[in-house]
């Protein structure tokens, strides 16, 4: 399942986190790609290591976690640490699957990857071109978002960023382990939630249906979780 999640960023933190990035160095974005992706990847990346992607990035993860919809959606069990990424003009990473365990050598946190994510930096009249594009059981989705909002997709899934012609596009990305392994599980449970919540204002979070509801959410999550 594909999860769009709009606002996680407002504008003037969408602002200031680009004023950051435009005046930091960029490297080659192969240098964290696997084999193949390394043949199909064309972008820049700031450092992964760099004090400025490690600042950034904690600052997401942060924003994230007090994100209520964010962590229905993802039920994360641990974030790896966002990267940054800009796509200039000719800039593209063509089709290909995302590392199914990835390792960070400055922390020693090693996760498998379940979801992919990213953080949209740049508004679609920016650039043409660049959108993410996901092969799912249905078929193929397009994805280009404003600035500050997030799209949640499973890693397994192939996936791909076409060309940019005009302008650049800028994003965060990042994976994570969700405790809840299967995607078709966590997303049963994510529409549990997301149904209790759209009821709660109505009837209120103490109506017996809500609470017994809202006991099989968590039982739900304790048949699945691995912590
Ligand atoms: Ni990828």
């Amino acid at each position: 399942m594909l999860i769009c999640l709009p606002d996680v960023l407002d504008k003037a933190e969408v602002a200031e986190i680009r004023g950051l990035m435009d005046a930091a160095s960029w490297e080659d974005g192969r240098s964290t790609a696997g084999a193949q992706s390394a043949l199909v990847k064309r972008n820049e990346q700031l450092p992964p290591n760099g004090e400025l992607a490690r600042r950034l990035g904690a600052r997401i993860v942060s924003t994230l976690l007090g994100n209520p919809l964010f962590v229905s959606a993802a039920i994360p069990l641990q974030i790896f640490p966002p990267l940054f990424n800009r796509y200039g003009a000719g800039h593209h990473f063509g089709i290909h699957v995302d590392n199914a365990v990835r390792g960070d050598p400055a922390t020693g946190l090693r996760i498998r990857t379940d979801l992919s994510v990213t953080l949209f930096l740049a508004e679609p009249e920016e650039y043409d071109g660049g959108e993410l594009i996901v092969e799912g059981q249905y078929g193929s989705q397009e994805v280009k978002l404003p600035a500050g909002h997030l799209v949640l997709y499973p890693a397994s899934s192939l996936h791909m960023v076409t060309p940019v012609t005009r302008g650049t596009r800028v994003a965060s990305f990042f994976w994570l382990q969700s405790m809840i392994r299967s995607g078709e599980a966590r997303s049963l449970i994510y529409d549990l939630d997301t149904a209790i919540q759209a009821l709660v204002p109505d009837l209120g979070r103490d109506h017996a249906e809500i609470v017994k509801l809202t006991g099989i959410y968590h039982n739900l999550i304790r048949t699945w979780a691995e912590v």
